[in-house]
């Protein structure tokens, strides 16, 4: 009897380790492309659609590789005039690789085939995790770039990070009405301060100049988005002392571990008055702190901790209007379904924070000084896998 049992489970298991694999391969990849309009224009109304996909965390199993696929081609589905995707970071969970050459790249074309099958542009920064694996940050932007619909650049090599570059999007006449910034807030540490990455001053100076130049060459001031994977400072702030809509259920705000001054550059240029990030996959709250308005993403991966029991899975819908400015968000779901109000929060004694995560004095609120980000990344092991 028990060696009955012993082979129906073994075909048991083995039937589900061949259905993930098939399903796993059904992940369509398409190699041939039409030629690709690099040109982001808003549309004759004035208006255009980025879509914003975070910490889809690929690589950790071939199971949820499929989850985030068919979460990926659920949204896109209802958006379908999206004109840009915008990947904020930790699309690879670099610290499941298996050790072989050509991991990651397997990885990142499942990634991409949503935006491929369904013919929409995209522009990524990086995370902290996706250079874990056999790539390097300059690396994986090579990659990227031999995708015709991806608008990714590489920054100046003599700088911190990669994904240091900015895109224009222009009006119907040509007329450039709003910058896209995307900044590389690396890994670990900052300035030798532990904790999270950060924006370095270098990178910082290279905003400035290049903020200034674009001032020069279109006579004004033109409207900014930031994107970067991990959160400035200032969010934490927010959440202590303003009133937000969204939730937090992460450790806190795992913010730079130095603040670098991204958001006074910020408001010393005067161009940037929105970003966008990721990195906490239990954080979805968006508001405006001193006129810049600073929120983070939904969860849009299956890989990686959270999002927490009862939320779903999608992406944050931005919807730009270029003239007069104006920026209309909301959150969509792989489901369909959309949440256009998130959940007011007003500031409360009890949920304040007193240093970004991870950083040398954090603790949480019931004492503990790691966040369920570094404990996830601990305790994974590539071999066994969650
Ligand atoms: C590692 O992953 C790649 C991509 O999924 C796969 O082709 C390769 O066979 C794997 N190697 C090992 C040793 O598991
Ligand atoms: C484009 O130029 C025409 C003619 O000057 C003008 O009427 C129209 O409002 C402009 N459109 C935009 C989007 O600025
Ligand atoms: C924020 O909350 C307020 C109050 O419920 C609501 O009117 C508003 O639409 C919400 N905004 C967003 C962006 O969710
Ligand atoms: C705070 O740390 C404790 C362990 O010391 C842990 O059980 C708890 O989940 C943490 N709380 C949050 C909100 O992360």
């Amino acid at each position: 009897m028990k060696s009955i049992s012993n082979v129906v489970t073994l075909s048991l298991v083995i039937s589900i380790i061949v259905l993930i694999d098939n399903r796993v391969n059904s992940i369509k990849i398409k190699t041939t492309e039409p030629p690709v309009n690099k040109n982001l224009v808003f549309n004759s109304d004035g208006q255009f659609k980025i879509l914003q996909f975070t910490d889809l965390h690929y690589g950790e199993t071939d199971w949820k590789d499929y989850l985030s696929y068919n979460s990926q081609m659920g949204v896109l589905k209802y958006e379908q005039d999206a004109d840009l995707v915008v990947m904020t970071g930790d699309s690879v969970s670099g610290y499941a690789w298996n050790g072989t050459e050509g991991w990651f790249a397997s990885k990142w074309q499942h990634l991409i085939s949503p935006m491929i099958n369904n013919n929409k542009r995209w522009a990524f920064t990086l995370g902290n995790h996706d250079d874990q694996g056999d790539l390097n940050r300059q690396q994986i932007v090579q990659f990227d770039q031999t995708f015709p619909l991806s608008l990714t650049q590489q920054g100046p090599t003599s700088i911190h990070g990669a994904t240091n570059y900015w895109l224009p999007i222009a009006d119907q006449n040509g007329t450039v009405q709003t910058i896209l910034y995307f900044f590389d807030s690396n890994d670990n540490n900052c300035q030798n301060v532990e904790g999270w990455g950060c924006v370095y001053p270098d990178q910082i100076e290279w905003y400035r100049a290049t903020s200034e130049a674009l001032q020069a060459k279109y006579g004004r001031v033109v409207p900014a988005i930031a994107f970067m994977h991990i959160p400035i400072p200032e969010y934490m702030d927010m959440w202590n002392f303003y009133p937000v809509n969204g939730s937090l259920f992460d450790t806190g705000v795992c913010c730079f571990s130095v603040n670098t001054g991204l958001f006074a550059a910020f408001k010393e240029m005067g161009d940037v008055i929105s970003m966008h990030c990721g990195h906490d996959h239990d954080n979805n709250f968006i508001g405006y702190y001193n006129g810049i308005q600073l929120g983070y993403g939904a969860k849009s991966g299956y890989g990686g901790y959270g999002p927490p029991v009862g939320w779903k899975h999608g992406a944050r819908i931005l919807e730009i209007t270029a003239n007069p400015f104006s920026i209309n968000t909301y959150l969509r779901f792989d489901d369909g379904t959309t949440d256009m109000n998130q959940v007011p929060h007003a500031p409360l004694a009890t949920e304040q924070y007193n240093t970004c995560c991870d950083t040398y004095g954090f603790v949480n609120i019931t004492g503990n000084s790691y966040s369920q980000c570094k404990l996830y990344e601990l305790n994974f092991d590539p071999i066994k896998k969650h």
